[in-house]
C-alpha cells in the first residue's frame, strides 16, 4: 500500500492554506496518515532556497536562475520527504508542486516549453500528483488579499501582467489534464470549501 499525493495550486491570495487544512481533515477522517508540504521548501535545504528565491536582491535575478532554484528545491523535497512518505502509506498534501513552475516560470516569465520539460523530466522522472486542485482567482483580487497579509516578496512584486500570464497558463494546463480540477476562488470561502469537499470525497471513494 502506498499513499496519494494531492496538490493545491493557485495564485497568491487564492486561499490555498485553508483548503489544505480542509483536505487534511477529510483524508484523516478516512483513516489515512497525512503530511503537508510546501514548495519551494519543506526540507532544511529547500527552505534555504525558498528564502533565497523570495528575497529582493540588489541585482537582476535571471529567469533561468529562478527556474533552476525551484527545481533544486523540488528535487530535495521529492527525495527526502514526498517519496518516503508515500512509500510509508502516508498521504501528502502539497502547497504547490510542478504546476507552479509551468505557470509562473513558463506562463509568467515566458520560459520555453523545451526548457521546462527538460528540467521536469530530470527532476521528476515521470512522477506526478494523483490529484491537483487549482484555485482560480483574478490576480488583482488575489494580490489584494496577499497584500493584506503583509509586505509583498520579490515574486509578488512582478506586476499584474505577470500574474495574468501565470493565470492564463494555469487555466490552459488545467483544461488539458484530467487530474487537475479547477475551482473558482472568486466565490465566498464556504462555497469554495463545499466544492473542495465534493471533489476530495469523490477522490477518496
Ligand atoms: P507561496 O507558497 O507563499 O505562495 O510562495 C511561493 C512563491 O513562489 C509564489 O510567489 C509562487 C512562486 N513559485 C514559482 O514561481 N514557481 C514554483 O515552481 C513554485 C513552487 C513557486
Amino acid at each position: 500500500m502506498s499513499g496519494k499525493f494531492i496538490v493545491v495550486e493557485g495564485l497568491e491570495g487564492a486561499g490555498k492554506s485553508s483548503v489544505i487544512a480542509l483536505i487534511e481533515t477529510l483524508v484523516n477522517a478516512k483513516g489515512h496518515k497525512t503530511i503537508t508540504t510546501r514548495e519551494p521548501g519543506g526540507t532544511p535545504m529547500a527552505e534555504a532556497i525558498r528564502e533565497c528565491v523570495k528575497q529582493n536582491w540588489q541585482e537582476t535575478v535571471v529567469e533561468e536562475t529562478e527556474l533552476m532554484l525551484m527545481y533544486a528545491a523540488r528535487a530535495q523535497l521529492l527525495a527526502n520527504v514526498i517519496k518516503p512518505a508515500l512509500a510509508n502509506d502516508t498521504w501528502v498534501i502539497g502547497d504547490r508542486h510542478d504546476l507552479s513552475s509551468q505557470a509562473y516560470q513558463g506562463g509568467g516569465r515566458g520560459i520555453s516549453q523545451t526548457t521546462l520539460t527538460t528540467l521536469r523530466d530530470l527532476t521528476l522522472k515521470g512522477f506526478s500528483p494523483d490529484l491537483t486542485l487549482y484555485l482560480d482567482v483574478e490576480p488583482a483580487t488575489g494580490l489584494a488579499r496577499a497584500r493584506g497579509r503583509g509586505e509583498l516578496d520579490r515574486i509578488e512584486l512582478s506586476g499584474l501582467a505577470f500574474f495574468e500570464r501565470t493565470r492564463a497558463r494555469y487555466q490552459a494546463l488545467a483544461e488539458q489534464d484530467d487530474s487537475i480540477v479547477t475551482i473558482s476562488a472568486m466565490q465566498a470561502m464556504p462555497d469554495v470549501h463545499q466544492q473542495v469537499k465534493e471533489v476530495v470525497e469523490q477522490f477518496l471513494q
